[in-house]
């Protein structure tokens, strides 16, 4: 008999388990898996989870209550936990969960094939050992059946792991050490998605423009020869905005302390590297970073905001905070309400703390009240609203480049898609005749002419037919820097 082997994957968290769900597609891909449309099709369920906030944690204990009959639906189903709570629970999420046939940690995504033809056979089991190896790159290349972004974006892992050790922040513990990935490994992965239609590449990594530093200090330690292999994050940019056919390079998540001027200058030089730095600032008070532990004060990351935008006087900026840090006084919530407001942020992602097992943080006193958190969340995010609001207007009349993503989720006959700011354009479509045939992975011209707080709203160029590829395998050329 051969069983049927349909997946499902669902994904919580960041872009990195978004890109860790696409790895083990992959592998399963590569062993004669095909992708089911939904679960209720599936043999095989993997939960890939999020641990960054007590209420990621929570969710999966409820999903995986409800998963129980899903389960007893059909023989032979099978249900996996991957992630940040599989890394930290390990064998526990086994014992406390009969439904549950295997777990894997964040280092342990080539065993998953393995993990899951041993469960098929009534083995359960968790992999959750910590690999400091580069082996854990070793994944094969994209199998044909394995769906890429009609958008025709990707993302590529750089670095993985965290070795600043932020006092609020559980990623050091569910990732492990910072280590990063061959740079001929990076570009040849990167050169092969660009030949397959890619022309977006987002570079992923925990603090991703840290990428090298161990490694050149290791060979510089070793007498100052530098193996081809190991180059800074500036030099990684250089090679892939080489590439013929990429048109956007994006990298998420930098950290401030690691920008040094080459990278600064980077984003004035390199014509694929997109006008957007999410960039976390957490806080504005200098007691409340230096209790987080970020390793700058408020005016330091002024200061490297106005070193950014020298060089590309146009740069978006995003940004991730924190309220309701212990010990956070209301003078040092001020602080973080004048230094979004010095930046002039163009979005932020706006969290309360929440406490997590093992960091510095959980044992700090001076516990926040939970009223006193929400206040200060709205209080930001109210303010928020109104500098994004106020940098979609200031746009309104600018011509932009829009990479098409499909329909927009306002329904009817829009169509949404990102500019190179990384900002949502929902467009109407207008363009006779051409307009309709706007599809994923386009490329079109528009003239904004209206803005909300989520987005930008636009018309087709009509003078412009959009750049409608109908051959993926042709890449269109890079549009040259333009600085205003
Ligand atoms: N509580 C609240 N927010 C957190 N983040 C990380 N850890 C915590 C925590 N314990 C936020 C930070 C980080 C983003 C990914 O999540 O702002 O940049
Ligand atoms: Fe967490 Fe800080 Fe590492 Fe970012 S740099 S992943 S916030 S410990």
């Amino acid at each position: 008999m051969n069983p049927s082997r349909r997946f499902s994957i669902r994904t919580h968290g960041c872009q990195m388990n978004v890109h860790d769900s696409q790895k083990v597609a992959n592998l399963l891909h590569h062993e004669g898996w095909t992708a089911a449309e939904d679960a209720d099709s599936a043999d095989l369920l993997i939960i890939n989870t999020c641990s960054i906030r007590d209420k990621a944690e929570h969710r999966l204990y409820s999903e995986l209550g409800t998963l129980r009959e899903w389960r007893d639906a059909r023989p032979g189903r099978v249900i996996g936990v991957a992630g940040c709570v599989a890394q930290q629970q390990g064998d526990a999420l086994l014992r406390r969960f009969p439904q549950l046939d295997f777990v894997y940690g964040t280092h342990n995504l080539r065993r998953v094939p393995s993990m899951v033809e041993a469960a098929r056979n009534g083995d359960r089991a968790s992999a959750t050992d910590e690999s400091s190896t580069h082996q854990r790159f070793d994944l094969p290349t994209p199998h044909p059946e394995l769906a890429l972004d009609p958008a025709r974006r990707a993302y590529v892992t750089v670095m993985e792991g965290c070795d600043m050790f932020c006092s609020f922040c559980i990623v050091p513990f569910t990732r492990g050490r910072e280590i990063s990935r061959r740079a001929d490994a990076i570009v040849d992965e990167a050169r092969a998605l660009v030949d397959r239609g890619i022309s977006e590449i987002t570079l992923l990594g925990q603090t991703v423009n840290a990428y090298g530093r161990h490694a050149l200090r290791r060979a510089g330690a070793a007498g100052g020869v530098v193996p081809p292999q190991v180059i800074g994050f500036a030099d990684l940019l250089g090679e892939l905005d080489a590439i013929a056919g990429l048109r956007r390079l994006r990298y998420t998540s930098p950290h401030p302390a690691f920008f040094d001027d080459q990278l600064v200058r980077a984003h004035g030089e390199l014509e694929s590297l997109c006008p957007h730095v999410h960039l976390p600032v957490q806080a504005g008070s200098d007691r409340m970073l230096e209790r987080m532990r970020r390793r700058y004060t408020g005016d330091e990351y002024r200061r490297l905001v106005a070193r950014l935008r020298d060089r590309r006087p146009d740069l978006a900026i995003t940004t991730d905070l924190i309220v309701g840090f212990p010990g956070e006084t209301e003078a040092d919530f001020e602080q973080t309400l004048r230094l979004v407001d010095d930046i002039q942020f163009t979005d932020s992602f706006i969290f309360k703390y929440s406490p997590r097992p093992k960091t510095a943080a959980a044992a700090m006193p001076e516990a926040v009240e939970e009223e006193v958190a929400q206040v200060r969340l709205e209080r930001l995010q109210q303010q928020q609203r109104s500098l994004t609001l106020e940098a979609h207007r200031a746009r309104v009349g600018e011509r932009t480049e829009v990479l098409v993503e499909g329909p927009s989720r306002r329904g009817g006959s829009q169509r949404t898609g990102r500019d190179p700011y990384n900002r949502v354009v929902n467009f109407p479509i207008t363009l006779d005749g051409v307009g309709e045939a706007v599809e994923a992975g386009d490329w079109l011209d528009v003239d904004l002419v209206d803005a909300t707080p989520h987005s930008l709203i636009g018309e087709p160029v009509s003078d412009a037919a959009p750049n409608l590829r109908p051959d993926w395998e042709q890449p269109l050329p890079k549009r040259p820097l333009t600085l205003p």
